[in-house]
């Protein structure tokens, strides 16, 4: 079968279509045919070495498909069951892969394989965010940047939905009515603006309730700035650079603020977590609160493209790979 492997860390060059052996599932594991699989940002970092993966590796997180073979012990899934996943083992963009049945859970009727390859990582994000990292209710001043992005549209029509009072950045005007149509009532250019001015404008000074960072290190301080006293920051992500240090006197100590870095690893600890989450993102997108556009979709043999689109900002929205 075909997989993308990596043999050393790099640009999108690095990203190899191989063909290899899959071999058989053991005892507590689940071969998946995949018919959809999800491009996350956190490929970007498993490519690049941000995030160290002992080499040669598999890549993708995020994939779902048709169960074709269950171990001897397998409990949960029968051959034919539709499932996905959004963790490791790290070797999702493939057209089969062997996963561990606890990672698996069941795609509900009236959620394709595509949507369920976008919405498993990014929803489950969402869903933690929103509710577990931070618990938004309604009212509340939330700030997302990048809110025309995958986990942005999602989280951003969520956040509307809760209630909440939704600012959204994006890095050019094409972007703009994307993060309107997805939940944001108020877009900022934070390429062409100061996004602290332009939020002030809006909410006013020192009135944020809770800011989802994650673009990392071009934001950062201007997220705490934006923070009221007592506010949340839920630093996630580093689309523009890894946030290594934080000054406690400066960051923290001058608003007695809140600081999170949280990964998804973090919330789906236990089998028990991870179906709660799943079960209210597919909740949250069979009742139309959230609703999912396909942004575009790649080929296995031009994953290097879509890392190319991921890595420009060219992509708006989720994207997913057909193998
Ligand atoms: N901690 C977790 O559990 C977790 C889970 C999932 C995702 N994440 C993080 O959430 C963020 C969004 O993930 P995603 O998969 O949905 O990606 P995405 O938002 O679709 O893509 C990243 C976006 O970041 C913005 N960006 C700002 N500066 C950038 C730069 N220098 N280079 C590239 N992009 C830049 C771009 O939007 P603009 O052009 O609008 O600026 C770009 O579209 C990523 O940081 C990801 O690592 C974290």
């Amino acid at each position: 079968m075909k997989a993308i492997k990596i043999e050393k860390f790099g640009g999108p060059e690095v990203l190899e279509l191989k063909d290899i052996e899959i071999g058989k599932p053991g005892p507590k594991e689940v071969l998946v045919k995949n018919n959809s699989i999800g491009l996350n940002y956190i490929d970007v970092y498993h490519r690049t070495g941000l995030y160290p993966l002992e080499l040669p590796s598999g890549i993708g997180l995020e994939a779902s498909g048709v169960v074709e073979e269950i171990g001897a012990e397998v409990s949960h899934f029968k051959v034919g069951d539709r499932v996905s996943h959004a963790s490791a083992p790290i070797s999702g963009y493939s057209e089969k892969q062997i996963m561990p049945e606890e990672k698996l859970v069941i795609v509900p009727e009236g959620i394709s394989d595509e949507v369920a390859s976008c919405i498993l990582l990014k929803g489950i994000t969402s869903e933690y965010l929103l509710h577990r990292s931070y618990a938004a209710k309604k009212g509340d001043k939330v700030l997302f940047h990048a809110a025309a992005g995958g986990v942005g549209q999602i989280l951003c029509q969520w956040a509307n939905a809760l209630g909440c009072e939704v600012i959204g950045t994006v890095g050019s005007n094409d972007k703009i009515e994307i993060a309107k149509k997805n939940g944001c009532h108020h877009v900022v250019n934070y390429t062409d603006t100061n996004f602290v001015d332009e939020v002030e404008k809006i909410v006013g000074k020192n009135a944020i309730d809770v800011v989802y960072d994650g673009v990392g290190a071009k934001t950062f301080e201007g997220s705490i700035e934006c923070l009221k006293i007592r506010g949340m920051m839920v630093a996630f992500g580093n689309a523009s650079g890894y946030v290594h240090t934080i000054d406690v006197k400066k960051h923290i100590n001058a608003k007695g603020l809140f600081f999170t870095r949280p990964s998804i690893m973090h919330y789906t600890v236990t089998r028990e977590e991870l179906e709660e989450s799943a079960k209210k993102v597919f909740e949250a997108v069979l009742s139309n609160k959230i609703k999912i556009e396909i942004s575009k979709k790649y080929k296995l043999s031009e994953v290097q493209q879509a890392h190319i689109d991921l890595e420009n900002r060219i992509l708006k929205g989720p994207a997913v790979i057909i193998p």
